[in-house]
């Protein structure tokens, strides 16, 4: 079968400094991307499919819809990178417009990468695709050769808005230098829009949202020897309008204490560890934010009720 692996898998010593210094912050706060266990992943997969959960499908809808004019504008016969490729349902409906040469899904979740990789490479046997398990919220590297070119990259699922808009530009700086002068991007980005959509949508009717938010505290207590009784937590996902962003939280039921690797941290009644925000961004905002990181606007793609955009961009020449 036509696929490689590469791993850039972030280290155990990672993920144990990273929780310890976002739990010894004055606002306990954990970095999203400590959700995606293999539980993680699934429990997100199941997430995707909620009814309350418009965003993944009101992305494939537009996907279904323009997805010979995206393809057309990232160009055929290109080297795909897509980032966070979980468990690879959008692009299959990119691929077959698209054709690239190579696709690079990149996760930071290895088996559910291994796994789908596998699947899609039996699914196009056409195309060479290289796997990459890596971090990329932090400077990482990918299986690409010299002349892989012309490069495009997929970001779908508005995963650019779990950033702080200053990390936002970062990030999509560093996505610009990969895909190098001219390469171009689409980029899935959730819009603001009421908040009893937004509210609904991450407080979910059968729990499973909260189920997610909650298996980070049992992932830690395997990984990192942790003590967490998660239902002395409770989920908490509400929207910050002046921030234009959801957070999600786990709130302490009642004071407790809790070791994570040896090291004891307390809660009192109703403080909460600070486990996500998702922006959410008017078209406006979001070019302005993709134009200070080197890339211009080319299209936008939106459905009826405003709900969710896809958006092309051009890395400039500069
Ligand atoms: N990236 C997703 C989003 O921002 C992740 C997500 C969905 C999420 N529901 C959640 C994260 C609930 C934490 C809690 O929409």
């Amino acid at each position: 079968m036509n696929v490689s692996f590469f791993d850039d898998h972030p280290e155990p010593a990672d993920i144990r400094a990273e929780v310890l210094a976002g739990l010894t912050q004055p606002e306990k706060r954990i970095p999203p991307k400590f959700f995606y266990d293999e539980q993680g992943s699934r429990l997100f997969d199941a997430i995707c499919e909620l009814p309350e959960y418009y965003p993944t499908r009101t992305e494939i809808g537009l996907l279904r819809q323009y997805g010979a004019e995206m393809a057309e504008l990232l160009g055929h016969d290109v080297v795909l990178i897509e980032l966070g490729s979980g468990s690879s349902l959008k692009i299959r409906t990119l691929l077959a417009a698209l054709r690239p040469r190579v696709y690079i899904p990149v996760d930071i979740s290895r088996e559910h990468l291994l796994r789908s990789a596998e699947g899609l490479a039996a699914a196009f046997p056409d195309i060479e695709v290289r796997a990459a398990c890596a971090d990329y919220s932090r400077p990482f590297s990918l299986p690409l050769q010299a002349d892989d070119q012309p490069r495009a990259a997929f970001f779908p699922g508005s995963s650019v808005g779990n950033f702080e808009p200053p990390d936002a530009e970062a990030f999509l700086h560093r996505v610009g230098t990969l895909l190098g002068p001219g390469g171009h991007l689409l980029i899935g980005v959730d819009l603001r829009k009421s908040e009893d959509l937004l509210h609904a949508a991450y407080n979910d009717a059968q729990g499973i949202t909260a189920a997610f938010n909650l298996n980070l505290l049992t992932r830690i207590n395997r990984e990192l020897e942790g003590t967490f009784d998660p239902a002395a937590f409770h989920h908490s996902a509400f929207f910050n309008p002046h921030d234009s962003r959801m957070e999600m939280h786990l709130v302490s039921n009642a004071p407790q204490q809790v070791l994570v690797a040896g090291e004891t941290f307390r809660f009192s009644e109703g403080e909460s560890i600070h486990t996500e925000c998702s922006y959410k961004y008017s078209v406006k905002d979001f070019h302005a934010l993709a134009e200070r990181a080197g890339f211009k606007p080319v299209r936008v793609w939106t459905d009826d009720q405003q709900l969710f955009s896809v958006h092309g961009l051009r890395r400039g020449d500069d």
